[in-house]
């Protein structure tokens, strides 16, 4: 086995800032209590609840009372979809939700069960070659029995980002001519920590993020939900997140969140431009030693650390093991879907076939990452396909 030991697989997940840690470890131990109880144990977990639901809010420029804490990016796109879709349907309101069909699978398969469980109607409008869903695409498709709409901030597999400000003006008017209440949806788990996430900015209703993708713990997230917004709770129990969300608040791994966002925030434009410019260095090197290889996605407006490429005469599970053995973490694109026979779902939304889906690699970079990093990757992924086409 290679010594090399070189993560280039971030949006899976990232490691935790030892800030975000340091952070963190005090609430596991010495201030350990319960949010909900009256005294001082409970009352010091209760302020880091409060001061981080805040800081948050702060970030998202939204008030402290939308922010919902969640388990993670998955729960906070159920509690997204059906919380708002239950709560309309309880009203005897319209049942009709569009979404795209390059989701990821915590929105594909919640709003293909509300549509075969549940009789609501799903529309899911197409993308292009890049990825990206053309807003009059969604404008056409609303009715006037319209209730959601559910669009992603940036791809987890070919980093596009989407024109939400565009289909969030086109939900406005839509609102304003037929006069009926549409609520705007985005998942923004890739998005978190490396794109804007002012919610008045992007005009969105509900919004969901997950700490793992920049560099916080696994199993918290956000749901942003604008103040007005019907919701019915998925998990019941206490009063907790206003009746949202039921459970004793998971105080450590909330001060997590809040800690990794603020410290994404701060460091953004600094972090971007260097993700942008090793993200640029790779995809060249590669493109120049790799015959036939291309980019998927948007050329430009993707993540800034996202790199996807189709390569043709290589599998992608193949690639992502010889390059395990080189020592570089890479993918071959959604880590839920690893493993299986099925081409991409969002490859086959981009038109491509799935022969030449199946040739797929992403390779994500971080903030920890260097230009020596990425170099040794160009000459790896280079002699992986080589050694797999038998060059
Ligand atoms: C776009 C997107 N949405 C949702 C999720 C699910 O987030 P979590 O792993 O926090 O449940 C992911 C995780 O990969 C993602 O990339």
């Amino acid at each position: 086995m290679n010594t090399k030991s070189i993560y280039l697989d971030h949006s899976a997940t990232t490691p935790v800032d030892p800030r975000v840690v340091d952070a963190m470890l005090p609430y596991f131990t010495e201030k350990f209590g319960n949010a909900s109880s009256l005294h001082r144990w409970g009352q010091t977990a209760l302020t880091a609840l409060d001061e981080s639901r805040q800081a948050v809010a702060e970030i998202l420029n939204a008030n402290p009372k939308e922010i919902v804490f969640t388990s993670g990016g998955s729960e906070s796109d159920n509690l997204a979809l059906r919380g708002v879709a239950m709560a309309l349907r309880a009203k005897g309101a319209q049942a009709h939700i569009i979404t795209t069909p390059i989701e990821h699978h915590a929105i594909l398969n919640t709003t293909v069960q509300l549509e075969k469980e549940f009789g609501f109607e799903v529309t899911r409008v197409p993308v292009d070659r890049q990825g990206r869903v053309n807003p009059d695409d969604v404008a056409r498709a609303i009715t006037p029995k319209t209730a959601l709409i559910s669009v992603m901030y940036a791809n987890n597999e070919v980093g596009t980002i989407e024109p939400l400000v565009e289909i969030a003006k086109i939900v406005k008017d839509a609102k304003s001519v037929k006069g009926h209440e549409i609520y705007l949806h985005t998942d923004a788990v890739q998005a978190g920590g490396y794109l804007p996430l002012d919610v008045n900015k992007l005009g969105v209703d509900l919004m969901s993020l997950g700490a793992h993708k920049f560099h916080g713990p696994k199993g918290v997230g956000v749901l942003y939900v604008r103040n007005g917004t019907p919701m019915l709770p998925m998990q019941t129990g206490g009063s907790h997140e206003r009746n949202r969300r039921a459970g004793t608040e998971n105080i450590p791994y909330i001060v997590g969140f809040a800690t990794a966002l603020k410290i994404a925030q701060s460091e953004r434009e600094s972090t971007n431009a260097r993700l942008i410019s090793m993200r640029e260095k790779l995809v060249e090197g590669i493109l120049e030693r790799v015959a036939g290889a291309q980019l998927t996605g948007d050329p430009k407006n993707r993540l800034p650390g996202h790199a996807s490429l189709v390569i043709p005469g290589a599998v992608g599970d193949e690639m992502v093991l010889g390059l395990d053995l080189a020592g570089i973490a890479a993918s071959t694109g959604s880590a839920c879907t690893a493993g299986s026979l099925e081409p991409s779902h969002v490859l086959a939304a981009m038109g491509y076939t799935a022969d030449v889906a199946r040739g797929a690699l992403r390779l994500t970079l971080g903030r920890e990452n260097t230009d020596e990093e990425i170099d040794y990757a160009v000459n790896a992924v280079a002699d992986v396909v080589h050694k797999l086409r038998r060059e």
